[in-house]
């Protein structure tokens, strides 16, 4: 397999516009996230990591610092590269350079057929499924985890 880099990436940077067209392929062509959504203002001030591979960005998820918590999301990976470790990667990365930070509360909200892969790395979901881009989604954390099960 490829070598995989991951780094994180200015806003609007070369890498960075890789993976927001990524992210269209993705969101908006394959999954028909509606095209206004895929976008928001957190954009402009989240932490955009990119996982680079033969040169081409493959991989990308996006961290936003929020009071209560370090929120992740828009975790995509180019068909052709899933299931080799890729959203690992970019999560793990981010989750670890955000705990040299001295952060340690890690939220996200997952396509409910995705669970498993956030459970892998320590999220565990909580309240009801809820409809997000038309999929149905649960909210994960990693932090609270037995008041999170108990409100299953
Ligand atoms: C979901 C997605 C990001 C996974 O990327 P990936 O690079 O294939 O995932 P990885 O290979 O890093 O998987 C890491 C682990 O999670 C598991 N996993 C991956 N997808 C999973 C899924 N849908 N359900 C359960 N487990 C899953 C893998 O088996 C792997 O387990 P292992 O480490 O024990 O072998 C990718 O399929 C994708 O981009 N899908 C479309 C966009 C999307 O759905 N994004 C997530 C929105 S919540």
């Amino acid at each position: 397999m490829s070598e995989i880099t991951v780094l994180p990436v200015p806003v609007f940077s070369t890498l960075c516009n890789a993976a927001f067209a990524l992210r269209r392929e993705v969101f908006v062509w394959e999954q028909k996230v509606p095209e206004e959504e895929e976008h928001d203002s957190y954009d402009m001030t989240a932490t955009h990591y990119v996982a680079v591979a033969d040169g081409e960005v493959v991989g990308t998820l996006r961290v936003i610092a929020l009071e209560e918590h370090i929120k992740i999301g828009r975790v995509a990976v180019r068909q052709a590269f899933r299931g080799r470790g890729v959203a690992r990667r970019l999560m793990d990365q981010a989750m670890a350079d955000a705990r040299a930070k001295g952060e340690d509360r890690f939220f996200l909200t997952a396509q409910s057929d995705k669970l498993g892969l956030y459970e892998k790395l320590g999220f565990v979901a909580f309240g009801p499924e809820f409809t997000d881009g038309g999929m149905p989604h649960r909210a994960m954390r990693t932090y609270d985890k037995d008041s999170a099960t108990l409100q299953d």
